[in-house]
């Protein structure tokens, strides 16, 4: 390969190619990126039950069917604490949106016996417990009608075991101050200093038995965090945020994929009732099957994004919901201005909650909501996978010419152009499409070159695209069979390396095209390894930080994202063409030339590389294995990584590397150093 930085064609490179896509799917939001650690907390319903935490069994790959839904209201993750009973109770609401509250009794000959009484929740298949200050929050309402309370009494909040018992650490709260007729906000810190040796705790919550004998409290929107990510409040799991900003990923996609739809329109991703206090909240059924808090809402994402450094790429409702879960067929809004109005005043609203000065109305909201500051809305997707509606044309144009009135300066995006629709959308220029695929090793690898003349061959000059959802879910099969029921043997659980060299190579496709794609993200991302419905994502974990498991295809997309220059430079090859080995190269300036090479052959290659210009060292960075199908799992989360690989100049004159041996099977980024 020669290298052109000198006489070769350059192109600035997409700034922000590499990106993430969030949805809650797999409980990656409620249960994942969430720093919420309690489960149900509001009684709306939850996936999780007592029972003991699922033991990870072996290194043998289980496929989980979706589990029951436990949609609430329901106890669901709660149990008592000694001599009490717990039911739901709806005559003390907390609030319009939270209108179950728990009710604990307490019986008299509670005090009988010196053990504490109360409530106690397993939080999302555990809780990990580690030396810090985790923050505790309930709404509690003494019952005078049924006891007079008794206010010299206290509430003990701990973190315990669910094995032996043990108590890491505990804060006593006085009821001093309650409100005994009414509702009254309780929060409380735990100071922790011990590690659990596994995160099978709960958090309990509990009275001393005989102060408290004979009372009844209701209980509502019960709350554990920990240290959240850059220390926001109501933020992200900090680990698991951790993993995603050592990514480094350029832009955001939210809230969806199909949870911004609904099983109905009345059931989609209503944007206003995601922000605000969290008693004001609504939760809502999402689309995978288990309820969403909304505690990740409209103002999180927004503060994920700034708290990342990331483009936002919203995704809007744009009139169609997915039919599902027995609630009947898909709907979609119809093809006229006037049905179509509540949808596009809808957007509007939700952009000038985002952007608006503060003397707006919904400005003015965010700013009570503790964020004065406009957010920027960098790119606006008009729905998703629309393609599966009737009158997206419709609806499409009718949304974009509305929003592009108002912020002209935002990069729209439609999520449907030419596929199974029976129809073409008129995408204007400047606006994106969205693609998106799920389909197995070799898709990916013809796919190498698609990008290369479609604007052209497609008329679509001034249209660039936004590869929006992709990942290898099935190994390649002689029929090419693309079902996601497919047997295990087909369908993939975890990416494997084929998977990231395939996803490789269509990526340096992108890399090669960059006036044309311009974002790219993998779906889905996150994976809860005690309830998920869509396999594989890139990162998988549960409750224990320690579980977490990085797969081939995120380190893939780190490494692709670590190594970019500034502008594509070509390459040329007098041997021949692509395939066993894909390439694509870029420059940083004058200091940096990465060049990209993957092999998607068992048999290594050997492969000459010069550049036109003189460089000092070269630093390498190789993914390979010998196995194409090895993946990262809990017990071998490291099997396949990034390893340093060492190679000198072997051409001075030349300034080249003579023979290398590209392994088979391998993904590999060199840095020359000029
Ligand atoms: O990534 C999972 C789902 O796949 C997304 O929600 C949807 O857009 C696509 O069909």
């Amino acid at each position: 390969l020669k290298i052109l930085t000198k006489t070769g064609t350059r192109n600035a490179t997409a700034p922000y190619l590499y990106g993430w896509m969030f949805e809650d799917i797999n409980h990656s939001g409620d249960g994942g990126l969430y720093g919420e650690l309690l489960t149900n907390r509001a009684f709306d319903g939850s996936t999780v039950t007592w029972g003991g935490i699922p033991d990870f069994v072996g290194d043998s790959i289980v496929y989980q069917e979706n589990p029951v839904q436990a949609y609430g209201p329901v106890l669901t993750g709660y149990k008592p604490v000694g001599n009490t009973s717990l039911r739901l109770d709806n005559l003390h609401p907390l609030t319009h949106s939270h209108s179950t509250v728990l009710q604990l009794d307490i019986p008299t000959t509670s005090n009988q016996s010196t053990s504490p009484v109360g409530v106690e929740n397993m939080g999302w298949w555990g809780i990990p417990v580690s030396p810090q200050i985790y923050n505790v929050s309930f709404f509690i309402y003494p019952d005078q009608v049924r006891n007079q309370f008794n206010l010299n009494t206290s509430i003990t909040v701990s973190l315990q075991s669910n094995i032996t018992g043990e108590i890491w650490a505990s804060t006593v709260i006085p009821a001093q101050s309650w409100n005994v007729v009414n509702w009254t906000y309780v929060e409380a810190q735990i100071f922790n200093t011990v590690s659990a040796p596994d995160s099978n705790n709960s958090l309990a919550i509990t009275f001393d038995p005989i102060a408290a004998s004979g009372q009844t409290y209701y209980f509502d929107q019960i709350s554990l965090f920990a240290e959240t990510f850059k220390g926001y409040k109501n933020g992200l799991r900090k680990d698991l945020a951790q993993n995603i900003y050592d990514l480094g990923p350029k832009f955001l996609r939210w809230p969806g994929g199909n949870n911004i739809e609904g099983y109905s329109i009345q059931r989609r991703w209503k944007w206003w009732e995601t922000i605000g206090p969290l008693e004001n909240r609504w939760a809502r059924p999402g689309n995978w099957g288990y309820y969403n808090t909304n505690g990740l809402g409209l103002m999180e994402f927004l503060e994920w994004t700034e708290a990342m450094e990331m483009q936002n790429v919203l995704a809007i409702y744009s009139g169609y919901s997915l039919g599902d879960a027995g609630e009947g067929n898909a709907d979609e809004f119809p093809a006229t201005p006037e049905a179509m109005y509540p949808v596009l005043k809808e957007a509007l609203d939700e952009l000038e909650f985002c952007m608006g000065s503060t003397d707006t109305y919904w400005g003015g909201k965010r700013a009570e909501y503790g964020h004065p500051e406009p957010f920027d809305i960098q790119f606006v997707e008009i729905g998703n996978e629309d393609f599966f509606g009737q009158n997206y044309p419709f609806r499409f144009k009718y949304l974009y010419d509305g929003l592009k009135a108002a912020y002209p300066n935002i990069t729209y995006i439609s999520t449907a152009y030419d596929e199974n629709s029976g129809y073409t959308v008129d995408i204007p220029p400047g606006a994106m499409w969205d693609t998106h695929h799920y389909e197995p090793p070799a898709f990916f690898i013809d796919a190498f070159d698609f990008w290369d003349n479609w604007q052209e061959a497609t008329n679509n000059s001034d249209v660039t695209v936004f590869v929006g959802e992709y990942s290898v879910f099935q190994v390649d099969t002689p029929s090419e069979v693309d079902d996601f029921s497919d047997p295990p043997s087909i369908h993939i659980f975890y990416p494997r390396l084929i998977s990231a060299i395939a996803e490789g190579v269509y990526l340096l496709g992108a890399e090669r095209n960059p006036l044309v794609v311009k974002l790219t993200s993998y779906a889905p991302s996150l994976q809860n390894w005690n309830w998920y419905n869509w396999t594989p994502n890139l990162i998988a974990f549960d409750a224990d930080p320690m579980h977490t498991v990085l797969s081939v295809s995120y380190y893939l997309q780190k490494l692709f994202n670590t190594y970019r220059g500034s502008e594509s430079v070509q390459v040329s090859n007098p041997r021949g063409d692509f395939g066993p080995l894909y390439w694509a190269s870029s420059v940083d300036g004058d200091k940096s030339v990465f060049l990209k090479v993957i092999n998607v052959n068992s048999t290594a290659v050997p492969l000459s590389v010069e550049l036109e210009s003189p460089w000092s060292s070269v630093n390498g960075t190789i993914i390979t294995n010998e196995d194409p199908n090895g993946f990262n799992y809990k017990n071998n989360a490291t099997a396949i990584t990034p390893q340093p690989l060492n190679l000198t100049k072997t051409r001075p004159g030349r300034n080249g590397i003579r023979d290398w041996d590209v392994p088979g099977y391998s993904i590999t980024v060199l840095q020359f150093n000029l």
